[in-house]
């Protein structure tokens, strides 16, 4: 078994978040949830805190954004493409040297569009466009979680029955957020090579969101064959 994590997620208060933050409350790590507003950090914290029944808690913290991301060892980030920019903007600082998962999904639903179409973006995809803000820093930025849904997630009593499409630059980055995304029960991590292969990865989502409106699901995923 490999040693206890501390995870930062960085919009912590959604769906994604909560889902992640649960499942790796759950296999031991450590989790702080960051959000713009403490208040609001604070009640999810309460939130997961009543689906875990009290156990498995004491490895969780509320924080801001800020704090999260300095604390943490891995920084998940899990905002809408919206606010990207924005909130990297304030935590950047923070990440120098450090792992910055991202599984924001590039989806038209940002722009009041559709959420079962995507939109391009000018750097390819979400998590270049995090590279990009992030060069000066050194970070490792790594794209994950973007097809693990978060109705899934929060299903606690079953296991996640998907693969993780895992892409990024930097080896030792992408074997620790394999590791981190091999710890939620059911879930496979697959190395999908250079960062630049999250511009296909993230376009899988929007496929995922309209398959799960057409079967009436919140689970739909991916798993990749014969590898
Ligand atoms: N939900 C899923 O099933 C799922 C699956 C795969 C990938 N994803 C991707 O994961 C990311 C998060 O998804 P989600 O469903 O958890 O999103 P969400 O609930 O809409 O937002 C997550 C958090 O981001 C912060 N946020 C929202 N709007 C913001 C804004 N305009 N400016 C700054 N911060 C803002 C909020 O945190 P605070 O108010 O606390 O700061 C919010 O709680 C998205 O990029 C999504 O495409 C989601």
């Amino acid at each position: 078994m490999g040693e206890k994590m501390k995870v930062a997620i960085i919009g912590g208060t959604g769906d994604q978040g909560i889902g992640l933050a649960l499942r790796f409350l759950i296999s031991g790590e450590e989790v702080f949830i960051g959000s713009r507003d403490i208040k609001k950090a604070e009640n999810t914290v309460e939130t997961i805190k009543e689906i875990l029944k009290e156990d498995k808690v004491d490895n969780l913290t509320a924080m801001t954004n800020q704090d999260a991301s300095s604390q943490g060892d891995i920084v998940v980030l899990t905002v809408p493409l919206q606010a990207q920019v924005a909130t990297l903007t304030t935590i950047k600082a923070n990440l120098e040297n450090k792992i910055m998962v991202d599984a924001t999904v590039p989806l038209d639903s940002c722009l009041s569009g559709s959420s079962i179409r995507y939109v391009d973006l000018w750097e390819g995809s979400a998590a270049e466009r995090s590279a990009e803000m992030l060069k000066d820093k050194n970070v490792s930025v790594v794209s994950a979680f973007n097809n693990i849904s978060s109705g899934a997630l929060i299903k606690i009593e079953e296991d996640v029955e998907c693969d993780c499409l895992i892409s990024g630059d930097d080896s030792k980055a992408k074997e620790m957020t394999m590791e981190l995304a091999e710890k939620i029960p059911g879930v496979r991590a697959i190395d999908c090579g250079a960062l630049e292969n999250a511009r296909i990865v993230e376009k899988i989502t929007p496929l995922l969101i309209n398959l799960n409106i057409r079967n009436k699901s919140r689970k739909v995923g991916i798993r990749v064959t014969q590898i």
